[in-house]
């Protein structure tokens, strides 16, 4: 059987998605009841590379691993020999011999992707600088799970059009969500996400921070300034100010729309604590969400779709 890898989120289809969503749901219901029977990756060690920092990536994975019954080894890449000059492709050979799976985080998608082409494993994309697939699983997760389908649902994405904003749309695009977009111009929508949408009325695009607001079923910010952009940090602040997810930018969104964020959040910057703190707050709930998908995404790589003919 070919082996299946996640490294964008258009690895999977409407349909694998919503299995993956109903398999998350099962997991999260069997751990509430106390139940973690699952022998999913028994006897399989599974590398979790990583070249950026991670708080919740990292430890749900680990928890979710050992969960289904495998063992997470933790890669610090500072201490492989790629940081020395070792290829990807020699690496990924020699990870064959050992590991039965790899957890990456890197900044070039075409690492994972080189990764993926020489591991003979499942290779999933823990982020990089172009996208997000496992978090934004988790939030569409979050927001089935709330609003018990994506009928009528209108996301409305505020900042830096990143690696998650990437993601949301190419995801929203599968599954037939309206998604809005309002960021500076400089820091818009790419065209490369634009022109590989099959749906690409469902985007909509405004450099006014308020101009989709009052029809918002979901409101999402991240950090104006991403792993790798430090660089830029003291003009992105000052561009993206305008774009700070607030009380009164959300004065007119319905009374029941949702705020996201993937988190870390920097409180004060693209979020105020009386919004991340509110009423309409679900971070807490994707941040556990994280736990659960990461389940349900290792169950179907490794269940439904098992390893590459080699
Ligand atoms: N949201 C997210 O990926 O968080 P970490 O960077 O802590 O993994
Ligand atoms: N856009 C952020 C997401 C962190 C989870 C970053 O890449 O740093």
């Amino acid at each position: 059987m070919k082996k299946r890898d996640l490294i964008d989120i258009r690895d999977f289809t409407e349909d694998e998605i919503y299995r993956i969503l109903e398999k998350a749901k099962f997991f999260k219901f069997q751990r509430k009841k106390g139940n973690i029977p699952s022998d999913t990756l028994k006897g399989n060690c599974i590398g979790l590379l990583f070249r950026k920092p991670s708080s919740r990536t990292r430890v749900s994975f680990e928890v979710a691993i050992i969960e289904l019954g495998g063992s997470p080894i933790f890669l610090e890449s500072s201490h492989l020999q790629i940081s020395r000059g070792e290829t990807i492709q020699d690496t990924a050979k020699i990870f064959n011999l050992y590991l039965k799976g790899l957890v990456i985080r890197t900044f070039e998608q075409s690492e994972v992707e080189t990764f993926a082409k020489y591991f003979d494993y499942p290779v999933i994309n823990a982020l990089t600088d172009f996208s997000h697939p496992c978090q934004i699983l988790a939030d569409f997760f979050t927001i089935w799970e709330i609003k018990k389908s994506f009928n009528d649902i209108v996301i409305t994405y505020i900042g830096d059009a990143n690696n998650i904003c990437n993601t949301l749309i190419l995801a929203a695009d599968i599954l037939g969500v309206r998604i809005n977009v309002s960021a500076p111009e400089q820091y818009s929508v790419s065209d490369k996400i634009i022109n590989s949408m099959k749906n690409p009325e469902l985007l909509k695009v405004s450099k006014d921070p308020y101009a989709f607001i009052h029809n918002s079923s979901v409101i999402y910010t991240d950090t104006w300034v991403s792993m790798g952009d430090d660089a830029e940090k003291k003009q992105r602040f000052e561009i993206f100010k305008p774009y700070q997810v607030n009380s009164q930018l959300l004065e007119k969104a319905p009374h029941d729309f949702l705020f996201m964020h993937c988190l870390p959040a920097h409180r004060g910057q693209e979020v105020t604590d009386e919004v991340i703190d509110g009423k309409n707050s679900v971070v807490l709930q994707q941040a556990e969400n994280r736990l659960h998908i990461q389940k349900a995404i290792l169950w179907f790589l490794y269940e439904i779709k098992g390893q590459k003919e080699v």
